[in-house]
């Protein structure tokens, strides 16, 4: 992980092995209410699958989960799950390449209760 990064996890951040974050990313699990009347906090997790690279000055927002391999292009605005094998680029973020899939041994298992979706 690189400089300058900012992790607000109250809603959760789960992180797979072999995962680069460049600097200035930063990974948001909560929102406000669009209402200025009411700006109640609303908590949703990111998970980050293994061997996901992530470029730098990116913002990933609340609920996202990132297949394993993909690449996040350097100061995209991730607000949708991007598919394993992809690279997204752009606000909001879009896929601009797909990958070849590899098949990569995952060197050392996820701690009990740190499971991924994928
Ligand atoms: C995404 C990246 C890895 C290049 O991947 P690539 O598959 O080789 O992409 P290409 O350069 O061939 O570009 C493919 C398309 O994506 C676009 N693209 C590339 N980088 C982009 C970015 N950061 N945001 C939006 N679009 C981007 C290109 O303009 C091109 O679009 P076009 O097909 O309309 O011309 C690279 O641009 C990048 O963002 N690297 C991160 C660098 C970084 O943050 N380093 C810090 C250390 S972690």
């Amino acid at each position: 992980m690189n400089d300058c990064c900012h992790f607000q996890d109250q809603g959760g951040i789960f992180i797979g092995d072999n995962v680069l974050i460049g600097h200035n990313t930063v990974l948001a699990t909560i929102d406000h209410d669009l209402d200025p009347q009411s700006r109640q906090n609303h908590y949703a997790p990111i998970h980050i699958g293994n061997n996901v690279w992530i470029g730098a000055s990116i913002v990933i927002t609340k609920g996202v989960s990132i297949g394993e391999n993909a690449v996040i292009a350097a100061g995209a605005v991730v607000t949708k799950d991007v598919p394993a094998n992809t690279v997204v680029g752009g606000v909001p973020a879009k896929i601009i390449r797909q990958l070849p899939v590899l098949q990569m041994e995952v060197v050392s298992p996820q701690p009990e209760g740190r499971r991924l979706l994928y």
